[in-house]
């Protein structure tokens, strides 16, 4: 469906992947009504990264407040919006973005139906509080007919086999052959360091975190949006399924990552992340930090006061 398609530069409801290079509000005021599936996105936080200025935060509110007021016009009835996001910080005073944001998008009779949690390991350091290991995913919906698949992303189960032992059911399964719900709290990597998707971007989505989006709230051929595009990450998730794709970005090198990137995808050639990879875990890779070292000779300093007391108080 999509090996041939080209990656056109306007907004068309013929076409299938749309890399817009402008401002996300002109690209959404050519989008039709009702025509979107999915808006799935992470807008500047406002934070002062390479590709923002840093505003103050009533104007930041009022640019989200004209995005959001666009892309809830051309939502389909079914539809979705996403809105990935984390903290605002100022001298070392965090404002969850999401708790700000929330009512813009009710005030527009959206009805949220999940606050995910992504959680990552990768992130900075901080001295005076504990370092941000999540951000949000705020999913609302335009009426209470949207279309959920949870069949495509369930999980296995932590104990398939369980059946249930007595009663009516004695002896069939209890727990969903498919596997289970994935639940509102995601552990999947953040791009950063040697993630295999790492790019010149400095915050880019992993693709398995819009895969599990793209699979469970559009169908295919349906349209998936990302107002903020940067690397064309959402388009990348939503082709891989046969969905359609577009976006704006604001920044020329951004844009042309994104191309590349979305080439890659339509050539097989770009690399991921599997979705579903179980998480590293340092211990069974065998690495040789496996206990630290400052706990070890310390555990056996302290075991061997105790043999010495003990042998002391028995004499
Ligand atoms: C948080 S990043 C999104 C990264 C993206 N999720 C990815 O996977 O690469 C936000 C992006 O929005 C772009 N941007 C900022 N203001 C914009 C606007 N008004 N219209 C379109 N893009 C904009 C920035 O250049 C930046 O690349």
């Amino acid at each position: 469906m999509f090996a041939n398609k080209k990656i056109v530069e306007n907004f068309s409801l013929s076409e299938h992947i749309v890399v817009y290079f402008g401002d996300c509000l002109d690209l959404l005021r050519t989008i039709p009504n009702d025509s979107i599936q999915l808006i799935v996105t992470s807008p500047p936080y406002n934070i002062g990264k390479e590709y923002e200025k840093r505003l103050k935060l009533e104007l930041y509110f009022n640019q989200q407040y004209n995005v959001i007021k666009e892309c809830v016009r051309c939502l389909s009835p079914l539809g979705s919006i996403c809105w990935q996001v984390g903290n605002y910080v100022e001298k070392g005073s965090i404002i969850p973005l999401d708790t700000v944001l929330y009512p813009i998008f009710t005030n527009f009779g959206l009805k949220m139906r999940n606050r995910v949690i992504w959680h990552f390991e990768h992130g900075l350091h901080c001295s005076r509080r504990f370092s941000g290991r999540y951000e949000t995913i705020i999913w609302f919906t335009k009426s209470d007919e949207y279309f959920f698949n949870l069949d495509p992303i369930r999980v296995p189960q932590k104990y398939p086999g369980k059946k249930y032992f007595k009663g009516p059911n004695a002896g069939k399964y209890s727990c969903n052959p498919l596997g289970k719900n994935p639940g509102d709290l995601w552990n999947i990597p953040n791009v950063k360091c040697n993630h295999v998707e790492k790019t010149d971007h400095p915050c880019q989505f992993p693709v398995e975190l819009i895969e599990r989006l793209v699979l469970s709230m559009t169908k295919e051929g349906d349209w998936v949006l990302d107002p903020f595009l940067g690397t064309g990450t959402s388009i990348i998730a939503a082709i891989r399924h046969k969905r359609r794709g577009a976006g704006a970005e604001t920044v020329e090198r951004y844009v042309e990552l994104a191309r590349k990137r979305i080439k890659e995808e339509l050539d097989g050639t770009l690399r991921t992340r599997p979705m579903d990879k179980p998480i590293y875990d340092p211990k069974e890779a065998g690495n040789s930090l496996k206990i630290s070292p400052w706990s070890n000779p310390q555990e056996d300093k302290q075991l061997k006061l105790i043999e010495y007391f003990d042998d002391h108080q028995t004499k």
